[in-house]
């Protein structure tokens, strides 16, 4: 009898995974699924495999902070109906290169932090580049963070979090067709990125979008009755290196001030843009909104009817009938590209920063100076926030026991690849070799004004 059912079991099992198989065979491996099979989502994603997996998680509120395993897709029921819940402790969601978090409501993480990349946040991506579709990020600390982690943000609501709704550090990410409203800081905040900004909903935040040495592109967005400004360029001397941001077919409105340091676009206009209702949930457009069809002319940015885009989360390519897609109009085909578009992206970001190596001057001012500080010293503006503190550059008689190569290899792999703190980040992603070797010249003739001599311990012997 017992045998019997086992073997029934076994056949069961046989089928439905081989049904699944045919099903998932574009995904390359079976659905784990939670909690019919695992109980907890950190358990399904210990479970699997890197690059190899997709995880189903059923309609529920699992109280869990997760971590995201390398490649691995984690499809959830639905914002409405499936949540993860922080419990008020630390992150709640920390990502994986190449993953894909998709359909869940992401709440309450830990309250730690304002600003910089140590604090609590719904998701946090930190060199690890990933994508974050269909999903609401609401009642967090700050919503979403990546920090060397050029990502893909498509099609989420970023609302009523505490702090900022999408913090940009070092990322060229995409930013397209999100709600992001009422959080209280920044709705999004970029420095040293160059992200894309497009066709989002962005209002009743503290301000709308930041930007700080950003070459930030702004197109077809919605940026209306923020508390601050709309759109806020800082002007930081000497930092800026030449970088602009570009602003195109925004609608900018009612803000306290719509432009802060930077003029409206080619094709930014300023006009109530006639919400079904304002802000909240409801930022879908009345037929008379001036915003219909006034995003770019271009055809790539057309409307999924083939029409000019309107501006605004609900236009553009990308645009859904809902933001709160249910399951059943999130096809896995969908995913797969989204997938690639993270996993195609590696070695992006550096190329993306411009054709000409930047001087040593201006690369350390901008990349260096916010920690180790303008001169080296190791009290830049981020010193005191980061917890471990940066080394002073200046000071010959550490730096003359560095090599060259030593000084280009913690720049390109950071500070964990020679067993130093972790807050001394990797450049690799956002510098070509020969602008790091131009930053080694730079530190070389003007921070410590040495060279490498001799390795101490020979100093010594001698003595
Ligand atoms: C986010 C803050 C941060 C940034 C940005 C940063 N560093 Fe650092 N750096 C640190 C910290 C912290 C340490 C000390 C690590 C330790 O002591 O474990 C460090 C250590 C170093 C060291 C090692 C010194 C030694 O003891 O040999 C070098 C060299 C260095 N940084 C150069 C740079 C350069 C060049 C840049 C810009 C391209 C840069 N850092 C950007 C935080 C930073």
């Amino acid at each position: 009898m017992k045998t019997r059912l086992l073997i029934w079991a076994l056949i069961g099992a046989g089928l439905i995974l081989g049904y699944a198989n045919l099903f998932y065979a574009a995904g390359g491996g079976n659905p784990l699924k939670v909690p019919q099979e695992y109980k907890t989502i950190q358990a399904a994603i210990d479970a699997s495999h890197s690059g190899d997996n997709i995880i189903l998680v059923a309609s529920g509120t699992y109280k869990e902070n997760i971590k995201l395993k390398e490649g691995v897709i984690l499809q959830g029921a639905g914002a409405a109906v499936t949540t993860i819940d922080g419990d008020g402790e630390g992150n709640v969601v920390e990502g994986a290169t190449g993953s894909v978090i998709e359909g869940f409501t992401i709440t309450n993480s830990g309250k730690i932090g304002r600003s910089g990349d140590i604090m609590d946040v719904g998701i946090s991506a930190k060199y690890s580049p990933m994508t974050i579709a269909n999903c609401r990020i609401v009642g967090n600390n700050a919503g979403i963070s990546t920090y060397f982690s050029p990502s893909t943000i498509v099609n989420n609501i970023i609302a009523g979090n505490k702090a900022f709704g999408i913090n940009i550090l070092y990322s060229d990410s995409q930013v397209k067709n999100n709600l992001i409203y009422d959080n209280g800081s920044y709705g999004i905040y970029n420095s040293y990125s160059g992200p894309e900004i497009v066709n989002n909903t962005i209002t009743e935040n503290l301000e709308g979008i930041y930007s700080f040495v950003s070459r930030v592109v702004v197109k077809n967005n919605i940026i209306a009755r923020n508390k601050n400004a709309g759109i806020h360029w800082i002007e930081a001397p000497d930092n800026q290196g030449g970088v602009e941001p570009v602003l195109s077919y925004n609608l900018v409105w009612d803000n306290k001030r719509d432009y802060v340091n930077v003029s409206p676009g080619n094709g930014d206009i300023s006009e109530d843009p006639r919400f079904l209702s304002m802000g909240k949930l409801e930022a879908r457009l009345q037929e008379s909104s001036p915003a219909i069809d006034k995003g770019d002319e271009d055809g790539n940015y057309n409307d999924p009817d083939g029409s000019r885009a309107d501006m605004g989360a609900y236009g553009g390519p990308l645009a859904q009938k809902t933001l709160l897609a249910s399951p059943e109009e999130v096809s896995y085909a969908s995913l797969e590209i989204l997938y690639k578009a993270v996993k195609d992206r590696g070695g992006y970001l550096a190329q993306s920063w411009g054709v000409r190596a930047k001087s040593g001057k201006v690369l350390f001012a901008g990349k260096c100076g916010p920690c180790h500080g303008p001169q080296g010293k190791g009290d830049g503006p981020y010193s005191l926030s980061e917890g471990i503190r940066p080394r002073d550059l200046s000071m010959g008689a550490l730096l003359s026991i560095r090599t060259d190569e030593f000084l280009f290899g913690i720049i390109k792999n950071g500070g964990a690849s020679v067993g130093f703190s972790e807050v001394m980040p990797p450049f690799g992603v956002s510098m070509s070799d020969e602008e790091i070797k131009n930053v080694v010249q730079y530190v070389r003739s003007e921070i410590c004004n040495c060279q490498y001599i001799k390795d101490s311990g020979d100093i010594e012997l001698k003595e």
